[in-house]
């Protein structure tokens, strides 16, 4: 048996800002595994050499980040299921036959982050208003059909996404426009923002979240910085909010399990220690 330290990645391009390294270091250093996890830019035209150094067992395998979760999806020997009806991938384990296998973790990272940090989210929630209909909301939209959401706004500056989106996923999602929120906002139970709007100071322009239902859950995907302007101003109207880092660190949690071999938890720890450096 080879009992060599196990090896895992994080590739994107660019990488240098990625926290999985962070995140894995501290559960590799908490559960006293030898191991490492090491954070490593590559270039799209350079993905499938990549994947032949993963596959003759340089790495137990890795995540996946911008721009590469699309591509090595095709690069995969196989996919789950899951990451078959996201069209994504953004984890990767190399199996003993030398194949790559492709899962995606973001789907349950959302999903165990609001089951964390709201329990009981799903429960009588009428609609739900997902805001952007970009790569990480495919995996929004599968989550919630998952949980028996029925009814689905997708509300996308581009249309045409959305309308492509409910085509390829399910007749539960309604798309739309932006526009449409102030008129489906009082009987949603749920607001989700999966665009990029919110990052360096960026806010949504006439969103009326005064027309949301007290009892509304609202939460961003967006983690940098953490509190968002969308997550500050639901606050400020007393409406329950949940932050994107905990989407983040939940969807490590597969993958780190699936390379060395133990679970890890998601604690206060772990999160003041990714916190301090957003
Ligand atoms: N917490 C986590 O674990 C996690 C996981 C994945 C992603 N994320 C974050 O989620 C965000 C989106 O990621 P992604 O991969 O889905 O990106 P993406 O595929 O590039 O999609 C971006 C989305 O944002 C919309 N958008 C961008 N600028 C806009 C503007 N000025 N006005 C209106 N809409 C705008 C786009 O609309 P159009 O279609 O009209 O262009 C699209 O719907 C990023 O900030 C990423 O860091 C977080």
């Amino acid at each position: 048996m080879n009992s060599a330290p196990r090896k895992a990645f994080v590739i994107g391009h660019p990488i240098r800002h990625s926290r999985s390294p962070l995140i894995h270091g501290t559960w590799l250093e908490t559960l006293r595994i030898e191991g490492s996890y090491e954070a490593i830019d590559v270039q799209p035209e350079a993905l499938p050499a990549f994947f032949d150094k993963l596959r003759d067992g340089h790495w137990a395998g890795g995540n996946v980040t911008i721009p590469h979760k699309e591509a090595v999806f095709a690069l995969c020997d196989e996919v789950d299921p899951l990451a078959q009806k996201i069209g994504a991938a953004n984890t990767l384990v190399r199996r003993p036959d030398s194949t790559v296998w492709g899962t995606n973790t973001d789907y349950i990272g959302f999903l165990n982050n609001l089951d964390q940090n709201a329990p009981g989210w799903s429960e009588n929630l009428g609609s739900a208003i997902v805001l952007g209909a970009g790569g990480a909301s495919r995996a929004i939209l599968v989550a919630l059909i998952e949980r028996g959401i029925k009814t689905i706004h997708l509300l996308n500056r581009t249309r045409d996404k959305a309308e492509h989106l409910s085509k390829a996923l399910g007749t539960q999602i309604v798309p739309g426009d932006l526009t449409d929120f102030s008129k489906l906002a009082p009987e949603a139970g749920l607001v989700v923002n999966t665009t990029s709007i919110g990052m360096h100071g960026t806010r949504f322009e006439k969103l009326d979240l005064t027309l949301l239902h007290k009892s509304a859950l609202v939460t961003d995907i967006v983690y940098t910085p953490l509190l968002t302007p969308l997550l500050a101003d639901a606050s400020s109207l007393g409406l329950k909010t949940v932050d994107g880092l905990g989407m983040l660190l939940h969807q490590a949690v597969p993958g780190f399990e699936a390379w060395f071999g133990a679970r890890p938890t998601v604690d206060a720890a772990l999160r003041w220690r990714v916190e301090a450096t957003l």
